[in-house]
């Protein structure tokens, strides 16, 4: 059993400054000493830095970020690509446009070894924009849609093999924005919003996912962003939107999704370290990237209460 960590220092998705310390603040809170603890070897392979790419032209005067985003791309398949070949991987983050190269190498690996990727999206959003439609202009909020193979994406390299929709889940969604939304509806994607969860639970529709997945003997990236939990929890994230996931259900998910055995790869992101309060985020993160790791609250030897 081997983990090995990536640095993703990415800032060029989004606009305010801080993500970049992302993986730093993984390492100070001890993520490899709680994946020792669980049994793994650890690799951590450092930060990665962006492939060189020159100003690439693009229509949408709100677009900020552009080859910078880019090269981080080219810089992430490959390291995804090739981290899936010696053990798990996990994204250090870094806002969430380094998703576009993480799904990117997980979707190439996946393809190279003749089986179906799934993603599985915890966000509060969901980043379902192309180059066309973001009025933000930030590229944090755009690659549900790259992986999905939507169009509007000069300049970035073609995506390998897109995820047909019906691989995809957005789970935790609570903030989408009305050109995200057209789209999503002309696509068959998974949408478990907090309504969803509200009204029947993390279980059951995520179940729902994970058999789709084990059914087609799937690979599993799991993408979590830090605003899929309630910022009253987890504030050290540039976009806050309340109504979020509490600990124990973001936790539940994490430990559903290690009894599931599907997930191969981890993408921890939009940590803003310089917004949280005395790295209580941070810690969160840790512990969810545990929980989905195999760490548990009590080890059962058999299932059920008694
Ligand atoms: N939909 C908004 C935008 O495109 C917010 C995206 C937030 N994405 C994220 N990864 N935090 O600007
Ligand atoms: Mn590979
Ligand atoms: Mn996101
Ligand atoms: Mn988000």
């Amino acid at each position: 059993k081997t983990c090995i960590l990536i640095g993703a220092p990415i800032d060029s998705g989004q606009r305010r400054a801080g993500c970049l310390m992302g993986p730093a603040a993984y390492r100070v809170a001890g993520l490899a000493r709680s994946l020792c603890d669980l049994g793994f070897t650890v690799i951590d392979r450092g930060d990665l830095i962006p492939c060189p790419v020159p100003p690439v032209p693009c229509s949408n005067p709100a677009i900020h970020g552009l080859s910078e985003t880019i090269g981080w791309t080219l810089a992430l398949t490959e390291a995804v690509d090739r981290a899936l070949d010696d053990g798990f991987p996990i994204v250090l983050g870094g806002d969430h446009s380094l998703a576009m190269g993480s799904v990117a190498g997980a979707a190439a690996h996946a393809a190279a070894a003749g089986r179906p990727l799934f993603l599985l999206w915890l966000d509060a959003h969901s980043d379902f924009h192309t180059l066309d439609t973001t009025t933000s202009g930030n590229l944090h909020g755009i690659p549900v849609a790259y992986a999905a193979g939507r169009t509007g994406f000069d300049g970035f390299p073609p995506f390998p093999a897109h995820l047909p929709p019906e691989r995809i889940c957005l789970f935790g969604i609570r903030s989408v924005d009305p050109e995200e939304h057209e789209a999503l509806l002309r696509y068959d994607i998974s949408i478990i919003d907090m309504r969803v969860i509200d009204e029947f639970g993390i279980c059951a529709p995520l179940r729902g996912f994970l058999d789709k997945v084990r059914a087609a003997d799937g690979m599993l990236h799991v993408s979590l962003d830090v605003d899929f939990i309630d910022p009253a929890h987890a504030p050290a994230v540039g976009t806050t939107v309340p109504g979020g996931t509490t600990i124990r259900e973001a936790h539940l998910v994490m430990e559903l999704l290690h009894d599931s055995g599907l997930v191969t790869s981890l993408d921890l992101v939009e940590l803003n370290p310089f917004l949280d309060e005395r790295g209580r985020t941070t810690r969160l993160m840790v512990d969810l990237a545990a929980s989905l790791m195999g760490r548990k609250v009590f080890d059962r030897p058999t299932r059920g209460f008694g």
